[in-house]
């Protein structure tokens, strides 16, 4: 028999909802993402609020009917609880508890990062824990053993910017529109990576990248007349180099010999190429989803939903949204 979970992310600005099938099999994917907020150079956190709440239903709507299924099908509903924006989580979270009530089936609240490692086990659903988890998104960067599914080890993060907020920033100083990532990598696709920007290590495996959003800074103050797709290309480079020599060390230090990339900084192809060389000359094996899981997507909730609800039941309905949360909070095992 077949086990239909109906998965909600609203804690950025993308609405999102979709079905999934026994934990890996996607039967939609809904997307939304508002481009209201591009207008204003980034998130505005009242007008995402205000985007979910117009969304949320025709979105669920369309999941469902893309997946070919009545709500009536639905065994279990998840949402992203946390970390967020509260005013957008405080959409899609209280909506997957009223459909929970109102329909009478299980509601598991979902960890925002947890959902990104579920996503490489939407691509690979053989996949068995351990393995070396790497999240690159807009709001943070984290580097983790999974030790088994729903558990984690937290090696390094940031200490500062996470690395998409630093694509972000960079372009907005490159005068590019939010969000800045794709942008900096097609601007990058036309430059070339001459300027050697420096990369500050806070030690560890944490990582630190408002020094490189401020060398470029100073870097663009003093070149007024420097080629811009120049900046990008070499900004990218000092990036990613960043996160590279960061999975070197780690999988030195843990001997894991698989990796998994994740968030929407992974959908960046230089940074995929160049993760790629890494795990030829060492030797692990190499996991990036597609794009569309890297980038922020219900699938990947509906996934990490599903083995929640295996391993630790259903949630209570007294389960808030909160903005900042480790990816296990304590006493979560
Ligand atoms: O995971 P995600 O979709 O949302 C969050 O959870 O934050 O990540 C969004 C971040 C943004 O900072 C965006 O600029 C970055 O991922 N991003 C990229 C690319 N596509 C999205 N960064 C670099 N290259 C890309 N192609
Ligand atoms: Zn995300």
């Amino acid at each position: 028999m077949s086990f239909f979970c109906l998965g909600i992310e609203t804690s950025c600005d993308e609405t999102a909802a979709s079905v999934v099938r026994d934990g890996v099999n996607v039967l939609s994917s809904v997307v939304s993402s508002q481009l209201v907020h591009s207008l204003y150079g980034g998130v505005v956190p009242e007008l995402a609020a205000r985007a979910h709440v117009r969304l949320i239903l025709p979105v669920v709507n369309e999941a469902l009917d893309k997946a070919g299924l009545d709500v009536s099908r639905i065994d279990l509903v998840a949402a992203t609880y946390a970390p967020g924006l509260l005013g957008a989580l405080l959409v899609g979270l209280p909506f997957a508890k009223g459909l929970s009530y109102g329909l009478g089936i299980p509601f598991v609240g979902v960890n925002h990062l947890e959902g990104h490692i579920f996503a490489i086990r939407l691509e690979y659903p053989d996949l068995k824990p351990p393995f070396l988890g790497v999240i690159l998104s807009g709001g943070h960067t984290e580097l983790l053993i999974v030790s088994n599914w729903c558990e984690y080890e937290e090696l390094g993060s940031t200490v500062d910017d996470a690395c998409g907020e630093a694509f972000d920033k960079v372009a907005k100083l490159l005068g590019l529109p939010y969000p800045g990532g794709r942008e900096i990598e097609k601007l990058a696709g036309g430059g070339r990576a001459v300027i050697d920007f420096p990369v500050p290590d806070p030690g560890g495996l944490d990582f630190s990248f408002s020094g490189l959003k401020t060398a470029v800074l100073y870097y663009l103050r003093d070149h007024p007349e420097v080629v811009r797709a120049d900046v990008a290309a070499s900004f990218q480079v000092a990036a990613v180099r960043a996160v590279v020599r960061r999975v070197e060390q780690a999988v030195k230090q843990t001997g894991l010999s698989v990796v998994g990339v994740a968030g929407g900084v992974a959908a960046n192809g230089y940074l995929r190429e160049q993760i790629g060389l890494l795990a030829q000359r060492m030797g692990f094996r190499l996991l990036v989803p597609r794009v569309g899981y890297c980038t922020d997507n219900a699938a990947m909730i509906a996934a990490a939903g599903f083995e929640r609800y295996q391993r630790f039941g259903a949630d209570d309905f007294n389960l808030s949204a909160l903005a900042r949360t480790p990816i296990c909070p304590p006493g979560d095992l």
